[in-house]
Formats: structure tokens, C-alpha cells, sequence
């Protein structure tokens, strides 16, 4: 193999064409991962160079993983991002390859990049991810970007070739629901990877919590807490609408956190009437505003929920529950009535400290769990332990509150009313 003037073989952390040397002034800046026939022979050639420089470990021999984050973001993706790779280095000496937008990445492979601790420095407590996500980029049904009316094409093979010729033995995949069963798909086809669990909505099956929700909920009733002040003065009734596709965890958490009155949930369909007489109750116990807080997906019992765009899939958005329900009580309560959609607002912003530290604890376990060769599992909280759980067992499968639960019994004793 030729190697480029000046580099020393046996210091690099891990070698891409030329373009990247993994001490030195070159490994402080992003430099493009050139995806070439001639890089892969090298890339290979490489691998069994630093086989022979480094002592063999008792665990299994992963050298390089990757790691990419998919689906809608949350806050914390770059608290396990940097855990990831600051782990898979202090740890295992491994190198890291972050793959940008998701599976997008591993179709176009020159948008990947090594990763190293100096290019995870600051982002623990910064929001989005610094690689870049798609709730769109599905391999086995890719949508060209050539145009949406041509139909979409299966590149899962690509996909996985991809994996093998970037030299990646081990993929984190760091994701929600849909992510995660496309990541089960190529643990399927043979690819070695491990799951994170992620979402704002805390609806992913077999962990107690997701990161995300903590600092959505969080957002959420700090909004609750402004909304009251101005309910009260001006004796308003103020809706909230907040996320939750088919999980209301955001609705009751920040209900109950914000000391809400009326608390709407997908799983537990609404009446308007008991809407309107939960406020009226108030009214003659002298409170003259009523604080709702309304889950994008919740439904009048009967009803639907409403949503905007397409029909299926990520392309369908849930939204104007809250300003259909205010149109309801204006027309039946003398009360003005305002709506705040709070959105995106929930996505964004510094993780809170909870879920830096979940996270990060993610993040570190998944690395353990690449080197246990616990591949086609995900990470999870249970109670105060983080474990790992087999991804079947949880793709497809929506954690919903329960509506006899521990939660809800809380809220119920405390007259919030869910107006079923
Ligand atoms: O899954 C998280 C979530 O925040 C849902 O609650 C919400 O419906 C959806 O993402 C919004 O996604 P988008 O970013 O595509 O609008």
C-alpha cells in the first residue's frame, strides 16, 4: 500500500484516503469520507494494518462503528452521539464514523465522517443532532429526489454494501419507532447493529423512559405556568395543544406538572359536553379560567383526530385539535377562549439535565453492547438500570398510557378532569 508522504501509519486513529489522520491539526475538522473502489481496498488494507498494531482485546474485535441518528429530533441526540464516541475510543480504541442524515448516509456514503472527542467537544448540551436527521429516508422505499411522483425504489442492498466496504463492523442506530424497524430490517439482512431509543413523545416500547421527553415536558409546562398568570387575569379558558401523535405521556406529565385542569389524550376519548361542564364546575367554585392541555392526537369520543398533509406515515401531521375544541367551547361557554400550539418548541433547545444523563448513559451502553456483540438489541431503562432488550420485542409496539394507570389515577385525584 502507497502511503501519503508524511503520514505515520501507526499513529493514525483511523485512516480515509488522505483525508483524515486521527492525531494532528487534521482530525479537528470534518473532512470528507472519499466512498472510492480505491478507498475501499485501502480502507480494508488499513484494517488489517491496525490489526497487527494493536493487542487483541477480550471483547469482540470491532475496530470501526458508525453511527447515525433518524427519524424527528429530540433533545439529547448529541449527549449520546458524544458518549458514543468518546466511549468507543476511551474504552476500545475504536474508531467512529458519524453517517449524516440518517440511513440517507449509508446510500451516499461521501457525506460520512470520522468522528473523534476533540469533534464531540461542546455538544452535550446543545439540541438537534449534529448529524443531521430525515423522517423520510427509508432504504427499503427511497424516494428519489429526482421527483415524488416516481415510485420509490428498495436500495436496502446498497445499503448494507455500503456498510461492508466503509468498514463498519457495528452500527448505532439512535432513533424512534420507524428508525428502529428499519434498523431491525438490516439486522435481518445481516448487518451488526444496536438500538437507541429516542423520542420526545416517550412512547417507544420496552423502556420505562426515552430521552427527550423530559426537556419536552419540561417545555411544556413552563408554557402551562406562563398560560395560567394571563388565564387568570383576563378569566380566560386557555387551551394548550401539545405533542403526542397516539401517546398522550407529554399531555398528562405537563398537566400534571402545570396542575392543569382538563387533560385531553389520544387514549382516552374526550366529550365536549364534560369539557364544558368540567369549566362550568369551576366557574361556580370561583374559578373564573380553566387551564386544557390538549395532545395533537387526542379525539372527541366518536371523532377522529385532525391532521394535515398525507394520509400515512410520516407525511401525516396531526393538528388543530386545539383550535377545533375552542370554536366547540365558544360557541357553549361565555369564557373567551385562546390557543397556543406549542410544536416544534418541544423538539428544540438544550436537553435538561435528565436527559443529558440518560443519554449519555445510552450512549455508553450501546458501546458495551457492540463490544458484548449484543447486536440486534436495544437500550433501555428499566427503573433506575439501563439494560438492553431484543429490538422485535419493541418495533411496532406503542407505549400508550394507560388509561387506569398510575398516572392517570394521579391526575384524577387531584380533579383533573380527561372529560370521558
Ligand atoms: O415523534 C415526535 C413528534 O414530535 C410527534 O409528536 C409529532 O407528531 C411529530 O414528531 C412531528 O413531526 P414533524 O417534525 O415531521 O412535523
Amino acid at each position: 500500500m502507497q502511503t501519503p508522504p508524511g503520514l505515520d501509519l501507526k499513529r493514525c486513529g483511523i485512516f480515509v484516503g488522505a483525508s483524515y489522520c486521527g492525531s494532528g491539526e487534521l482530525s479537528r475538522k470534518y473532512r470528507p469520507f472519499i466512498f472510492t473502489d480505491d478507498l475501499a481496498r485501502r480502507v480494508s488494507n488499513q484494517i488489517q494494518l491496525r490489526t497487527e498494531v494493536r493487542t487483541t482485546s477480550e471483547h469482540m474485535s470491532v475496530r470501526r462503528i458508525g453511527v447515525l441518528t433518524g427519524g424527528g429530533d429530540a433533545p439529547g441526540l448529541n449527549a449520546v452521539v458524544r458518549a458514543v464516541v468518546k466511549s468507543a475510543i476511551n474504552l476500545y480504541g475504536w474508531e467512529v464514523i458519524g453517517i449524516e442524515d440518517g440511513f440517507d448516509g449509508l446510500i451516499h456514503p461521501e457525506r460520512s465522517h470520522p468522528l473523534t472527542p476533540f469533534d464531540v467537544r461542546g455538544i452535550l448540551p446543545r439540541g438537534g443532532t449534529i448529524l443531521g436527521t430525515t423522517n423520510r429516508g427509508n432504504p427499503f422505499a427511497y424516494q428519489s429526489e429526482d421527483g415524488p411522483e416516481l415510485a420509490p425504489v428498495d436500495l436496502s442492498a446498497r445499503v448494507v454494501e455500503n456498510v461492508k466496504v466503509m468498514g463498519i463492523e457495528a452500527l448505532v442506530v439512535i432513533g424512534g419507532d420507524g428508525t428502529l424497524a428499519i434498523a431491525q430490517e438490516f439486522a435481518h439482512m445481516g448487518v451488526n447493529l444496536v438500538g437507541i431509543p429516542k423520542t420526545i413523545d416517550n412512547d417507544l416500547a420496552g423502556t420505562d423512559v426515552t430521552f427527550g421527553f423530559d426537556t419536552a415536558v419540561t417545555t411544556a409546562t413552563d408554557a402551562i405556568d406562563r398560560l395560567h398568570t394571563t388565564a387568570e387575569s383576563h378569566h380566560r379558558v386557555m387551551i394548550l395543544e401539545v405533542m403526542g401523535r397516539s401517546a398522550g405521556w407529554i399531555g398528562v406529565a405537563s398537566g400534571i406538572a402545570g396542575g392543569a385542569d382538563i387533560i385531553l389524550i389520544p387514549e382516552i376519548p374526550f366529550r365536549v359536553d364534560a369539557v364544558v361542564e368540567a369549566i362550568a364546575k369551576r366557574d361556580a367554585a370561583g374559578s373564573k379560567f380553566s387551564i386544557i392541555v390538549v395532545a395533537e392526537g387526542a379525539s372527541p369520543a366518536g371523532g377522529h383526530p385532525l391532521v394535515v398533509g398525507g394520509t400515512s406515515g410520516t407525511s401525516m401531521r396531526f393538528a388543530g385539535m386545539g383550535n377545533w375544541l375552542s370554536d366547540q367551547l365558544v360557541e357553549r361557554t361565555d369564557h373567551e377562549v385562546r390557543v397556543t400550539v406549542l410544536g416544534h418548541v418541544q423538539r428544540g433547545g438544550s436537553p435538561s439535565p435528565f436527559d443529558r444523563i440518560l443519554a449519555t448513559r445510552f450512549g455508553a451502553a450501546a458501546v458495551r453492547l457492540v463490544a458484548d456483540a449484543g447486536f440486534g438489541r436495544m437500550v433501555a431503562c428499566h427503573g433506575t438500570r439501563v439494560d438492553s432488550v431484543p429490538l422485535p420485542e419493541v418495533v411496532g409496539v406503542v407505549k400508550t398510557v394507560p388509561s387506569d394507570g398510575e398516572h392517570c389515577e394521579t391526575a384524577r385525584a387531584l380533579g383533573i378532569c380527561f372529560c370521558e
